[in-house]
């Protein structure tokens, strides 16, 4: 078993950017776990299967063939997907199917074996507590919805941010209170309010609690 650095939290938190940073910084690899959510949600679209089809999801969740490759490209069954897996309506069907408790089960367990050989840092929203409950660091990254919705939007012009924060706010809304491993914090992950602060600075945050754990020998 690799080194495991679980990095989870709300949309928007940051987490992506920060997750890359630490793992370039460490010489681990990185792992976005949503992506593999959105990939089955994108061959379920395809494949027009509802998202109460638990039956067909789990289906496409244990055959998916998931690669998740630098600069976040990602690949299904072959197919590099990195843009399509990122459309708006691929982001609200990875939250309904990442619902589903047969779909997770099958990711979890890709995701565990990703880190049976390498070190890695691994994001998502229930690294922390259910596929690394023995993480050697646990970080819950977390900033207030507003400023969640200015980091998604980007460039877009103003008029679009409201769709957006709704988006998200629906998003956020499903993945708390799902009862399937719904994002939460575990009770041993330092919490990080990253709400006005610049990457730099919630990378050197994270950096000073990843080297206090190490020095502390915990995992
Ligand atoms: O991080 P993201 O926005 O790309 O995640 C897409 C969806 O997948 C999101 O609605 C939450 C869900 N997800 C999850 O339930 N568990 C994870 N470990 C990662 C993502």
């Amino acid at each position: 078993m690799g080194h495991v650095i679980a990095i989870d939290g709300p949309a928007g938190a940051g987490k992506s950017t920060i997750a890359r940073l630490i793992a370039d910084r460490l010489g681990y690899v990185y792992i976005d776990t949503g992506a593999m959510y959105r990939a089955i949600a994108l061959w379920a679209w395809r494949t027009k299967t509802p998202a109460g089809d638990a039956h067909k999801l789990e289906q496409l969740a244990t055959s998916a063939e998931i690669g998740l490759h630098p600069h976040r490209h990602v690949t299904l069954n072959g197919e590099d997907v990195t843009d399509a897996i990122r459309a708006p309506e691929i982001s609200a069907m990875a939250s309904q199917v990442a619902a589903i408790g047969a779909v997770r089960l099958a990711l979890v367990s890709k995701q565990r074996e990703l880190a049976r050989h390498e070190n890695v840092v691994m994001e998502g929203r229930d690294i922390g507590s259910v596929v690394f409950p023995d993480a050697r660091v646990k970080i819950f990254l977390d900033a207030d919805p507003s400023e969640r919705v200015r980091r998604r939007a980007g460039e877009l012009p103003d008029h679009h941010h409201t769709t957006l924060a709704t988006q998200l706010a629906e998003r956020d809304h499903r993945d708390r209170n799902r009862l399937e491993s719904p994002l939460l914090q575990a009770p041993d992950a330092v919490y990080l309010d990253s709400t006005g602060m610049t990457m730099e600075k919630v990378e050197e945050e994270i950096l000073a609690i990843v080297r206090a754990k190490i020095s502390n020998g915990k995992g």
